[in-house]
């Protein structure tokens, strides 16, 4: 080439959670059934859509204005209906024009980054969901900057930590929660969300709050969005269709922007994403065309309701398998639909393994783990053994060695089965 065209942050685009299937696919290549635990997608798990919802996308598919183009900041009815439901609340108000639809929040995450100031970084929590941790990373052309959530406090944020490296590191502009959080189920408690916003307040930052799993809330506390307690600081919060109608196809999710006006850096910003918006013409209509219909029927309370139930159960009835498990720490989530766990400080190494009776596989396996994190490496051989292809943590950026499975899966036996099987597992390398 004449010229270097790689982007200065082009090594920094990784996403674990599908590249694990490449490996997963040769598996199933030589005989291996795979148990697909790695994706957050219900409907791929076998969930079923109520028929009422999919008769609201019938009807809103029937109109032809549902074919057409959409206004660059989306809907305006969708956009109406949200600020309208969020102004009900007593809590910061917003318009409908401070709403802007994307194409999936995965569109959103990237927008956001792409079009900050190259040297403005927005930390994040650790383990990082690695859609915003790569977007971030690789819009500095650096390292993502994370602080950390403490598996021995039931993943609850180190605001020392926290405050610390945004005392000391003046590039940071904003921070980023992910409430409830992805990969470790945890929902920031209000006391916690207070903490932040009182360093966001100190150091004059804006706040992103991706609240895809908003709805899907089943601990002890409450979920509190942070536009509820935001006060005066700029903040982002990040919605979608993917996991709670679940539409994960449909790829729609929005940004609500609240405090745009108090800080005119800021509204310049929020400026700036709405003219990439424009540059893209906007977002898929038919999504934000059903969305008022579905958010407004009596049913979808109840529907979201017994969903986070289901996964409520399978959490109570992971934690009961995996709570006194010696080697690993495996705090409950309260919230969103995955299941993290931590292996004790020290406790891995290269030299262990899993049985693996097909010669062929095991000769596979061997080569293949050469050189791997040593939480991908058991991902490796648990999946050679059992066929449960999970997620290792540090494909969250994480320094902690564990995995993330999944409480998709709707059939109780099946997930016990699956449970059971990661402690085997678990048990077998950690004394092999
Ligand atoms: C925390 C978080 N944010 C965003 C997304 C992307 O969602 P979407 O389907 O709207 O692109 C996911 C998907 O798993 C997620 O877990």
């Amino acid at each position: 080439m004449r010229n270097n065209i790689i982007h200065a942050g082009a090594d920094e685009l990784t996403y674990e959670i599908r590249e694990i299937v490449e490996f997963g696919e040769k598996l199933r290549a030589m005989g291996v059934p795979i148990v697909w635990e790695n994706i957050g997608d219900p409907v791929a798990k076998g969930h079923l859509v109520p028929e009422w919802i999919k008769d609201a996308v019938r009807e809103t598919v029937a109109d032809d204005k549902s074919f057409g183009y959409s206004p660059t900041k989306g809907v305006l009815e969708a956009r109406e209906f949200i600020s309208k439901m969020r102004n009900g609340t007593g809590a910061v108000p917003i318009a409908s024009d401070d709403i802007l639809f994307f194409n999936g929040l995965g569109d959103a995450i990237s927008i956001i980054y792409t079009y900050l100031n190259r040297g403005a970084r927005v930390i994040g929590p650790n383990p990082a969901y690695p859609t915003h941790s790569s977007a971030e990373a690789a819009h500095a052309g650096l390292h993502h900057l994370s602080y950390n959530l403490n598996p021995h406090r039931n993943w609850l944020p180190d605001l020392d930590d926290l405050r610390n490296k945004v005392k000391y590191n003046p590039s940071i502009s904003g921070i980023l929660i992910i409430n409830p959080d992805n990969p470790t189920g945890m929902v920031y408690p209000k006391k916690v969300l207070e903490e932040i916003i009182a360093i966001a307040n100190e150091y004059d930052l804006f706040l992103i709050s991706d609240e895809i799993y908003a709805n899907i809330v089943y601990g002890d506390a409450p979920m509190v969005s942070l536009y509820e307690v935001a006060g005066n600081v700029p903040t982002i919060v990040m919605r979608g269709l993917s996991k709670e109608i679940p539409w994960p196809g449909s790829r729609c999710g929005w940004i609500e922007v609240y405090n745009r006006e108090r800080d005119p850096v800021f509204a310049r910003y929020v400026k700036t994403l709405v003219d990439a918006k424009m540059l893209e013409v906007c977002s898929t209509t038919l999504p934000q065309r059903v969305l008022p219909k579905i958010f407004s029927d009596t049913r979808y309370h109840d529907h979201l309701r017994n969903q986070s139930l289901q996964y409520k159960h399978r959490a109570d009835a992971a934690y009961a398998i995996l709570r006194d498990m010696p080697g690993v720490l495996a705090p409950k989530p309260a919230g969103a639909f995955y299941y993290s766990v931590v292996f004790d400080d020290c406790i891995l190494s290269n030299r262990q393994t899993l049985a693996i009776a097909d010669k062929k596989i095991a000769l596979f396996i061997e080569g293949a783990v050469a050189g791997l994190p040593l939480d991908k490496r058991f991902v490796y051989y648990l999946m050679a053994s059992s066929g449960i292809c999970v997620v290792p943590l540090s494909g969250f950026n994480s320094e902690l060695a564990g995995f993330r499975f999944t409480l998709l899966e709707p059939d109780d036996a099946i997930f016990e089965h699956t449970v059971r099987t990661l402690m085997e597992k678990i048990k077998e390398y950690l004394h092999s």
